[in-house]
């Protein structure tokens, strides 16, 4: 049997390690074999790309060579990490995927979806997740928590303008939107226990 796959996805200061974290404990409990990943990275070859991709070194990237970044890191981490593990019949819970490239490089820097989407199905095959738990927050209170974990720092994605994170916003809202089947939307405000509450009863058809 093969494994399931499950990403979070979501603005920074969501909570999606935290929640990726407890879901992963919540389904090794229930007997199963999880790996927890990210991206960018998750493979050797992938984290080099994320410090390319996310260092505020050098003069950074376009939107087009930033979108082929990300799409080469996903392709890695899909072929040496994900389909491997669910073809042994591991669940996989991953903290972002290409619903990110699609809301940052295309909903936040104005690439074509449809063009997120070739790089996609070029680099990875397509791969898509069984569920994505989109976690939403009012943007004030996701702000918050970053400036408290963060003390200020961010990296080269993570410090736009805030009118580019609503762009990003709006857009993972529309990707669900338009495909409920795959997504789940969970509201993310409230006590880190709670929120897991709602996405545990979000993926429990995926046990069955
Ligand atoms: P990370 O530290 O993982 O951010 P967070 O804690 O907010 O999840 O950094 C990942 C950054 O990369 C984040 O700003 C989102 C961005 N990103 C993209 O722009 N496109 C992508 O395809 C992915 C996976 C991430």
């Amino acid at each position: 049997m093969t494994g399931r796959f499950i990403v979070f996805e979501g603005g920074e200061g969501v909570g999606k390690s935290t929640q990726s974290r407890l879901l992963a404990e919540a389904l090794r409990g229930r007997g199963l074999e999880v790996v927890t990943t990210r991206e960018p990275g998750g493979t050797p070859g992938a984290e080099a790309i994320r410090a390319l991709l996310l260092g505020n070194e050098g003069p950074g990237w376009g939107a087009r060579a930033e979108a082929l970044l990300f799409a080469a890191a996903r392709a890695d981490h899909v072929e040496a990490l994900i389909r491997p593990a669910l073809a042994r019949g591991a669940w996989v819970v991953c903290d972002r995927y290409l619903d990110s490239s699609r809301a940052y490089q295309g909903g936040g820097s104005g690439l074509e979806d449809a063009d997120i989407l070739t790089l996609h199905r070029i680099g990875s095959a397509g791969l898509l997740p069984d569920c994505t738990v989109l976690l939403t927050l009012d943007p004030a209170e996701a702000a918050d928590r970053v400036r408290k974990r963060d003390a200020g720092a961010h990296d080269r994605i993570g410090g736009r303008a805030a009118e580019y994170h609503a762009r990003v916003a709006a857009a993972f809202k529309r990707y669900a939107e338009a495909e409920p089947e795959r997504f789940a939307v969970i509201a993310a405000q409230g006590a880190a226990e709670a929120v897991h509450a709602r996405v545990l009863a979000a993926v429990d058809h995926l046990c069955a």
